[in-house]
């Protein structure tokens, strides 16, 4: 079933392409850029890679992040996990980027921007892989300078999708961003957002997301099962939920395989995904052997998932068909 899976056509719809930083791309860029890291050599970084939760996870993510400075960091930086994605037959990719994470320590978000589109130009080019870059709100700064992150992307719009919202999502439900939703709405953005698996008001923050932003797809979601109605409303509209099985079991107590196989045979969108691979060490295709494990799906699950995932992409009807 590997070589089936190996062989099948997929999508990628959550990915934050800070979270592809490997270990060794990160000891070229600290060289690069004069910095110094706290480990010897690879395995000393990776044996450091020890979170069971969302926040013990984001601390050594932001703090990994520090290597990117220019405009050729980010571009290797995609490079590297669209090469990786060609690799493992990813046709299309949903990419997200953490804007405020480099702002907010002195990288302007032009030189964050262009490095990511031009490796996306380039990869498309080379390798054969769209790919189209989803911009995200840290939930846990201010709602204002989500606000002034929005209003600093618009001369580069036609380079970005939509929008998201991520990060430590405790305290930071999605109705503190209704504003900053409204405007991204009003300028043309595709709307997705964060409602990781089992935190606090989990289906209430699905609830606020659904119902009072109206968010065109739900980045993780699993907790959707805890209510009835949202289901129902999830279904009527068609909506996806970009799922993550292995990202679950680490900053949850499990893989959440039982939710996922529960909203496939309810007819749900899901998708399967990998969230931060170099972090949680498993790209797509690691993602979709890990599911099958646990669930013994069969072969026409596997690309009924696949397929969710192209049905539920922000890309014309034209090029969707292509993929489908
Ligand atoms: N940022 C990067 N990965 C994330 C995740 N899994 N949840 C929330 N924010 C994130
Ligand atoms: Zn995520």
């Amino acid at each position: 079933m590997k070589d089936f899976i190996a062989g099948l056509p997929k999508c990628e719809l959550h990915l934050h392409i800070e979270g592809t930083l490997e270990p060794e791309l990160k000891f070229e860029l600290a060289a690069r850029n004069g910095i110094e890291l706290p480990y010897a050599d690879v395995a000393e970084m990776r044996a450091a890679y020890t979170f069971d939760s969302l926040s013990s996870f984001l601390t050594i993510y932001y703090e990994g992040m520090k290597v990117l400075r220019t405009e050729p960091d980010f571009y290797d930086l995609a490079m590297a996990y669209l090469r990786k994605a060609a690799e493992q037959n990813v046709r299309y990719a949903e990419i997200f980027f953490d804007p405020q994470a480099h702002t907010s320590r002195g990288v302007p978000f032009d030189v964050v921007i262009r490095g990511l589109r031009r490796a996306l130009m380039d990869a498309h080019a080379q390798l054969g892989v769209r790919a189209q870059l989803i911009m995200c709100f840290l939930r846990d700064f201010q709602a204002e300078y989500a606000m002034a992150t929005l209003l600093e992307s618009l001369p580069y719009k036609e380079w970005i999708a939509g929008v998201g919202l991520d990060s430590d999502e405790r305290g930071n439900p999605p109705r503190k961003f209704a504003a900053v939703y409204e405007r991204a709405r009003q300028e043309g953005y595709l709307l997705t957002m964060h409602c990781d698996v089992d935190q606090d008001d989990a289906a209430e923050h699905i609830r606020q997301a659904i119902e009072e932003i109206g968010v065109d797809r739900i980045d993780h979601g699993v907790n959707i099962l805890e209510d009835q109605r949202l289901v129902e409303v999830v279904l009527a509209r068609g909506m996806g939920l970009t799922c993550c099985p292995i990202s679950n079991g680490y900053v949850t107590d499990s893989m959440k395989a039982e939710g996922i196989r529960k909203l496939m045979d309810l007819g749900v969108r899901v998708t399967v995904n990998s969230d931060d691979p170099a972090y949680f060490d498993g790209y797509v295709q690691e993602n979709l052997v890990a599911l099958h494990d646990a669930l013994q799906l069969t072969r026409e699950e596997l690309a009924q998932l696949e397929r969710n995932a192209f049905e539920i992409t922000w890309l014309p009807r034209h090029l969707k068909d292509a993929y489908l």
